[in-house]
């Protein structure tokens, strides 16, 4: 069953092609991403404009890559929220408009479960991916954590799933980004922190970790935290312009910034992960969403978790059309979200 999968909900458009769930036969992404690097966020409108333009294109070279015609292909998966509703549109609008046009079966995708999916591709054979060669075992604690979403699933099987816990506020995606703002790193936050805080001591500022009920997240107090830490080093008041901050550090105070901020978010994350893992005795972990892609969260996961963990080749941790390609497979295998191409819509604040 092989799946093409489209993915347009923030500023990536992703096409790809997954066999079956699991084999990935291609996968294809075009960013928006340095359109809106100088407003340090997404602008929906940019985002939507080009991704008009290259959703064709995207999905033309992921029928390429994998080697396929359109008579290869057995469905179209897409993802229908969460997202902004412009991006969304255009995903949906350009799937439906192939399954009428080519005959072919549509399947309804959730982001965010497309992010966790994208831990059930065991195999390709595209040179340029470290995959995981098992399909996680159930029961499986899903670490959700992108720029939108920052939450803890226990699965008991495919589909059948319980949420212990959310961010109340901001995701931890959105606190890299917001960050990176304060300390005048480029957008996104999450990879400029990740480098720059290489160069910085981890361990040198003391920062909050919010006492939230049990599996819940918070990180607004955190972000407000780094805000108060920046103004504290470069001598100014709580109402001196945050854009200017950056020029009154220097390089070795907004390393260590960095540092400490990820640090800290991390050890957040790990601190719940530990304790849902003791209380639920899974087995397996997944990590998903592009904070995922987050090589000291790996690394620590690794050392403090003695259980089985999966996570995605970091390009199937940002957003990517392969997670809705091989959530696709699965959904055709469980027969779930088989839609209608004449009227399924977007649903922009979907949950899981
Ligand atoms: O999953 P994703 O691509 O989009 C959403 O569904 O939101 O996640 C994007 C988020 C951004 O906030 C970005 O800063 C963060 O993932 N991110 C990272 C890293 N790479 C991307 N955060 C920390 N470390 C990274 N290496
Ligand atoms: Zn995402």
């Amino acid at each position: 069953m092989r799946v093409l999968g489209i993915e347009s909900s923030c500023d990536e458009t992703g096409a790809a092609v997954v066999d079956d769930g699991t084999y990935l036969l291609s996968s294809s992404v075009a960013s928006s991403m340095s359109l809106h690097a100088e407003y340090g966020g997404v602008v929906p409108e940019i985002a939507a404009r080009m991704q008009l333009e290259v959703i064709i294109p995207t999905i033309d070279s992921a029928l390429k890559q994998a080697n396929c015609k359109w008579q290869d292909i057995d469905a179209i998966a897409v993802t229908v929220g969460a997202g902004l509703g412009s991006s969304l549109l255009i995903g949906v609008m350009t799937a439906r408009s192939l399954a009428i046009a080519k005959e072919k079966p549509l399947v309804s995708c959730n982001h965010v479960m497309g992010h966790v999916y994208a831990n059930f591709i065991t195999g390709t054979s595209l040179p340029d991916y470290i995959i995981s060669e098992h399909e996680p075992d159930f029961p499986m604690l899903a670490v959700i954590l992108s720029g939108g979403h920052s939450q803890l699933v226990l699965f008991e099987n495919h589909f059948r799933y319980r949420i212990l816990g959310r961010t109340q506020d901001d995701a931890i995606g959105e606190a890299f980004d917001k960050v990176a703002k304060v300390l005048g790193l480029p957008y996104p936050g999450g990879p400029s922190i990740s480098t720059f805080a290489q160069k910085g001591n981890a361990k040198r500022f003391k920062l909050p970790k919010a006492m939230m009920s049990k599996y819940d997240f918070s990180f607004s107090g955190l972000k407000t935290a780094v805000l108060r830490l920046a103004q504290d080093q470069a001598g100014v008041t709580y109402d001196f312009p945050s854009f200017q901050l950056s020029e009154r550090l220097s390089e070795a105070q907004k390393a260590d910034i960095a540092a400490s901020f990820q640090r800290v978010a991390i050890e957040t994350v790990i601190d719940k992960v530990l304790l849902a893992a003791q209380q639920y005795n899974p087995k397996s972990v997944v990590l998903a969403g592009g904070v995922a892609a987050n090589s000291l969260l790996r690394q620590s996961m690794r050392q403090k978790l003695f259980l089985p963990i999966s996570v995605p080749d970091p390009k199937l941790c940002t957003d990517n059309g392969a997670m809705i390609a091989a959530l696709g497979g699965w959904k055709l295998r469980y027969k779930q979200g088989l839609a209608d191409p004449y009227s399924l819509t977007i649903s922009p604040n979907l949950s899981m």
